[in-house]
């Protein structure tokens, strides 16, 4: 209860952000969720899956709800997610027997779903997944991040532009009606050279090209680094801070947006799993502190180990009776 609040341990670093659903707006989850948090994402509910009824007709009533509840609490609301390959209904990009749409029907799908979503929310909504996990490693060669791109029902669809485009749509929407509104590419694997190296090919060509065309205006505004890591992986600290420098480059802000370390198995976590897990919490933080200025929140994908998309394997601050864990008290005081 006289835990210090994370987001007012770094009020003047960053945001401190959570994945939710609308459930976790009552009783003890609500307290926690408003006393260490000034940001939310929503886990499921704002995925494309989510925003048509049976009729392909939009229907952001689920949606609305959840973004009331959290403005009605003093939180901000990142948006997550407008073009991804998962948790979307296929008929935006392909057709009953599984063939792609063509390019021109997908782009209409496309622009109708990025300016309908983006609108329906408005200034309620502080910043836009655009694209998620449009990259899978694919051999070396990463400069040609083209040859990187996941074969997505919306790659084969629209073709190898089809990241650029949409940002572009999302642009023209939040420009023309004034919103302040920062477009994001969003990954995981943010940890590694190889996917980092691509990820940043990718933004800078993309964003080069706009700028031209555009008085320097930037295209895709952040890049977000998911942040799924796992204990037993080497060195993890030292490849984040090499792939949050390579971003910095870039002159984007930087969002850690989906962070969470698996450890232990099976919903157990040995004394010394959790005091490892605490100690990797509190070098992540020291480096996002230490290049702050150019990142602007820290999101944690969920409250708490027992209703974690990893429940199995501990990941998150708060243990299954949302007591503190080790890792909190390493990320208040990571020095
Ligand atoms: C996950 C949710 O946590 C799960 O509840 C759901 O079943 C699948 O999606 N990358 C993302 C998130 O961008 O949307 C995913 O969220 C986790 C990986």
């Amino acid at each position: 209860k006289d835990l210090k609040p994370i987001k007012d341990v770094y009020a003047d670093y960053f945001m401190i952000g959570n994945a939710v659903s609308y459930s976790e707006f009552e009783g003890l989850r609500y307290d926690l969720l408003k006393m260490h948090h000034n940001l939310v994402t929503a886990e499921n509910a704002m995925k494309p899956g989510y925003a048509y009824n049976d009729n392909r007709e939009f229907d952001f009533s689920a949606q609305d709800g959840l973004v009331k509840a959290a403005r009605d609490s003093g939180l901000d609301v990142h948006g997550h997610v407008l073009v991804w390959h998962q948790q979307s209904p296929e008929w935006l990009y392909q057709n009953a027997d599984g063939t792609p749409l063509s390019r021109e029907a997908a782009i209409e799908n496309m622009n109708n779903h990025i300016e309908a979503t983006i609108l329906n929310f408005g200034d309620d909504i502080i910043s836009w997944d655009v694209v998620n996990e449009a990259i899978v490693v694919n051999g070396s060669n990463y400069e040609n991040w083209r040859q990187h791109l996941r074969q997505s029902g919306w790659l084969r669809a629209i073709g190898d532009d089809y990241v650029e485009l949409a940002f572009r749509k999302a642009k023209e929407v939040v420009n023309k009606h004034n919103l302040d509104i920062k477009l994001y590419y969003n990954d995981y694997n943010d940890h590694f050279e190889n996917k980092s190296s691509i990820m940043y090919y990718m933004i800078k060509e993309i964003n080069e090209k706009y700028a031209k065309e555009n008085d320097g205006e930037l295209l895709i505004d952040g890049v977000g680094m998911q942040a799924h890591y796992h204990l037993h992986e080497r060195n993890t600290a030292e490849r984040v801070e090499q792939s949050l420098k390579r971003f910095i480059e870039l002159g984007v802000e930087v969002g850690v947006t989906e962070l969470d370390i698996t450890a232990g198995a099976d919903g157990v976590l040995t004394e010394a799993e959790e005091k490892a897990q605490a100690y990797l919490y509190a070098q992540l933080f020291k480096i996002y502190k230490e290049h702050a200025e150019h990142i602007s929140r820290v999101t944690f994908w969920g409250l708490n180990d027992a209703t974690s998309w990893r429940a199995d394997r501990n990941p998150l601050v708060f243990d299954r009776n949302l007591q503190a864990k080790e890792a909190y008290y390493a990320i208040i005081d990571p020095e």
